[in-house]
């Protein structure tokens, strides 16, 4: 019977090993269950709301891409699937028809982009071409793309299923310090103006002068031009752009804007003190404003001093902690695609917004009213009341017609290339 014993012991332990195998895999099974059901949910929530809601971003540089690549050439080309583009050093283009579908965008800021080294050269030139590019494109896919300027255009186009398209243009020297240009600019449906990209304006400063000894020639912010510069662009009701800008340009707009401003590429200072990200103190003026910090994916913006990849619970970081400060009504998305040499990880192109959507939920904090707010209705918002702060403006403030000073030109060697006929010449009476 000690054998007889033995066995039973043995055939009870394997009996029990079965029940704790089942009772085992029964409970992980429910577990995994259960989770595998609630990622469902999540995913299935930031699906919904972007199938019901516009997710709007700020700040996309495909019309870059599309001058640096193709050379504004579009008629031979693809804009579906666009995988195969190297934008930089191996990292393929961000922004393509088909990943743009896939990541639910309702609507986009296109950059109007060139670089500062057309400053006083061929700047306006540049930047027109850029408008063209697009509006060519929008017009060829325009079963995809609808060209809008206003927030109940864009709920129109987004009703229609179509992509919401907007200009933003990038960089003040775009106007080369001439208001007609502004308001041609505003004339052809660009609807903010970043104040500068990086290098100053002669009426404005960029971030850079704020880095630790910055030996660049500064403006200390807003000259009494530029003070000029944001009223009229509150009276055209086009949208101040604070991205790129110093931080004592940021004040000097903040103290006088009537309207609301945008960052349409900017992360939080406090998780990463980079010159391109937003204080604190900031994004409580910001919060005042009722303006939008609309948070760019930027790796080198969200994790200074990298030792790993930048992931999609980083980024996160970065929009609750504007949400904190700055509130629920003043953050928003401008991921910057196509603008960036590298992404961080999970969030490759436009095809991923709704995972950082869905991570979002994942935490619990974030009801479908703020997913709304911060993917769309926050920027839609600001546009509407910047509309109607330039109707009333229009009533009191006429356009203005000053000339630049002539010395801010020369302070920053402006003159080479052009005529000064306006300060000097009369000759031609
Ligand atoms: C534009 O690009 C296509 C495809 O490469 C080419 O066939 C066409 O000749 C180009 N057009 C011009 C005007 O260069
Ligand atoms: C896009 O084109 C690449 C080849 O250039 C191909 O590998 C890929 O499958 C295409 N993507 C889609 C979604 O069609
Ligand atoms: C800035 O300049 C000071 C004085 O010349 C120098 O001691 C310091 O190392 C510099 N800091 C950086 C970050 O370059
Ligand atoms: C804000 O602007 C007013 C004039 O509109 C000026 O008197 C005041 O000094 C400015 N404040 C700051 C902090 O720049
Ligand atoms: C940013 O933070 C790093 C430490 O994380 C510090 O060494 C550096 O001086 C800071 N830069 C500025 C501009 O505050
Ligand atoms: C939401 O919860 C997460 C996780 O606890 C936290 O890190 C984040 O700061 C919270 N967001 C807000 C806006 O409070
Ligand atoms: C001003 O521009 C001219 C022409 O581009 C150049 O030759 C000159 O060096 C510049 N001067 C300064 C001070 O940048
Ligand atoms: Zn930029």
């Amino acid at each position: 019977m000690v054998f007889a014993k033995k066995h039973w012991i043995i055939i009870g332990s394997i009996g029990s090993t079965l029940a704790i195998a089942i009772i085992v895999g029964v409970t992980v099974g429910v577990v995994v269950g259960r989770r595998k059901s609630e990622q469902t949910t999540n995913e299935q929530r930031a699906f919904d709301i972007l199938a019901q809601n516009p997710l709007i971003d700020g700040h996309n540089d495909w019309a870059m891409i599309i001058r640096a690549i193709l050379q504004n050439n579009i008629s031979g080309h693809d804009f579906y699937n666009m995988t195969q583009y190297d934008r930089k050093n191996g990292t393929p283009s961000q922004t393509d028809i088909i990943r743009l579908r896939k990541g639910q965008v309702g609507g986009q800021f296109w950059s109007i982009y060139t670089s500062c080294e057309h400053q006083g050269k061929d700047a306006i030139m540049s930047f027109m071409e850029q408008i063209d590019v697009m509006n060519r494109l929008i017009e060829k896919y325009s079963d995809v793309f609808q060209f809008v300027r206003t927030a109940n255009e864009i709920r129109q186009a987004f009703q229609a299923k179509r992509i919401a398209s907007l200009f933003g243009v990038e960089g003040g020297q775009a106007i080369e310090s001439s208001f007609s240009i502004l308001r041609l600019f505003y004339q052809m449906g660009v609807r903010y103006m970043t104040l500068t990209h990086n290098c100053n304006t002669p009426w404005a400063d960029q971030n850079q002068v704020d880095r630790i000894n910055s030996t660049l020639i500064k403006n200390n912010g807003l000259t009494e031009f530029g003070k000029k510069i944001i009223t009229e662009m509150n009276r055209l009701g086009m949208l101040i752009d604070l991205s790129h800008v110093s931080k004592k340009t940021m004040l000097d707009v903040l103290n006088i804007t009537r309207s609301p401003v945008i960052f349409s590429h900017s992360s939080a200072w406090t998780l990463c003190n980079h010159t391109r990200n937003v204080q604190d103190d900031v994004l409580q003026l910001i919060k005042s404003n009722r303006g939008i910090v609309m948070v760019a994916f930027t790796p080198g913006f969200i994790i200074c001093n990298r030792q790993r990849r930048v992931t999609i619970p980083d980024v996160a970081a970065h929009i609750n902690h504007i949400r904190n400060v700055a509130g629920i009504d003043s953050v928003g998305i401008g991921a910057d695609y196509d603008g960036i040499d590298d992404t961080p990880e999970g969030l490759e192109d436009v095809s991923t917004y709704p995972k950082i959507i869905e991570y979002l939920i994942s935490q619990g904090n974030w009801t479908n009213d703020d997913i709304i707010k911060l993917i769309g209705g926050n920027i839609i918002r600001v546009i509407e009341e910047n509309e109607k702060i330039s109707r009333d403006l229009q009533k009191i403030i006429q356009p203005f017609e000053d000339l630049i000073p002539l010395n801010d030109l020369i302070k920053y060697n402006l003159t080479q290339c052009r005529y000064l006929d306006m300060y000097t010449d009369t000759s031609y009476l």
